[in-house]
């Protein structure tokens, strides 16, 4: 990575990485956010599946609702703009639990935290780093492995966000999500959003939408869309046309060395060892 780039992309806050596409007058005042009470939050750390989630979710409402930017995402007038809108606002975000505004913990908002295997979130990073201008440049892999699993990147730590997070399982207004499980069985995976959303949505129409879900229609769609800004949920990038890559499971075979796997199944093990999930 060089570090002039590394320089004019990135700034810290509260030890995380972010692109200045996060202010830190933003960042600094999210505490203050006013949350609703049927504000629903859609978490994730980078390259987890957000836009799939996203997308399912949009299409299980038949009323209206407002699929927001990410809420870290622009500059202090951010804050105000999410409160004018009148619609039932669902809140994409990349912050880790104790970024979050207190006051979506204290009105027990709806939260749904879509997680993936960190070994392809790690890949999918690493071709984001390559192909987003809005990241430093990255040369190799075997560089972004290191910066990855030393949390050397844009949201910190894989394993600090998923632990962050991971450490409110138990509670009630929190849905916990993995891709592989949607990748398994979608509709299931959905009817357990509509459930705890509390939509009634029939199972016809849930096939329905797990159609238009799919990765090769989402990513048709986004080529016809031409990259409308505001249809991008990653406070990292506004061109949709850079999300939708592979769409795979596993895909960290191909670029795993064996030594690789070793260091981070220890890394794994070691970070995730106090967590339940
Ligand atoms: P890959 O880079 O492995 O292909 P996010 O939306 O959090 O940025 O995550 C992007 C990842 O989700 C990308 O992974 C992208 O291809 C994948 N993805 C997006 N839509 C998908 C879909 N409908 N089905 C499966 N994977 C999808």
């Amino acid at each position: 990575m060089s570090s002039s780039g590394e320089a004019e992309l990135l700034h810290t806050f509260k030890g995380i990485p972010f692109t200045t596409r996060s202010s830190p007058e933003l960042l600094k005042s999210l505490d203050t956010f006013d949350a609703r009470e049927d504000d629903v939050l859609l978490v994730s750390y980078p390259k987890s599946g957000t836009h799939w989630l996203a997308g399912v979710i949009t299409k299980l409402y038949t009323t209206q609702v407002t699929i927001t930017s990410p809420i870290e995402f622009g500059d202090i007038s951010r804050l105000e703009e999410l409160n004018k809108l009148s619609s039932k606002r669902i809140i994409p975000t990349h912050l880790d639990y104790n970024m979050l505004p207190p006051n979506f913990k204290n009105k027990k908002c709806k939260m749904i935290y879509i997680s993936r295997n960190p070994k392809d979130t790690a890949v999918s990073m690493f071709h984001y780093y390559r192909d987003n201008p809005n990241l430093p440049t990255v040369d190799t892999w075997t560089a972004f492995f290191d910066l990855f699993l030393k949390g050397n990147v844009v949201c910190g730590s894989w394993f600090d966000h998923f632990l962050s997070w991971a450490e409110h399982e138990d509670e009630k207004n929190i849905l916990f999500l993995f891709y592989e499980d949607m990748k398994k069985d979608l509709p299931k995976v959905v009817k357990e959003i509509t459930l705890f959303l509390s939509l009634n949505v029939s199972d016809n129409d849930i096939q329905d939408i797990c159609k238009k879900s799919s990765f090769s229609e989402m990513k048709n769609d986004t080529e016809k869309e031409n990259s409308d800004p505001s249809h991008t949920v990653c406070a990292l990038t506004s061109n949709r046309k850079l999300i939708f890559r592979k769409g795979a499971v596993g895909d960290w075979k191909n670029y795993f060395t064996p030594k690789q796997n070793i260091r981070f199944q220890e890394t794994f093990n070691e970070k995730m060892k106090l967590s339940k999930m």
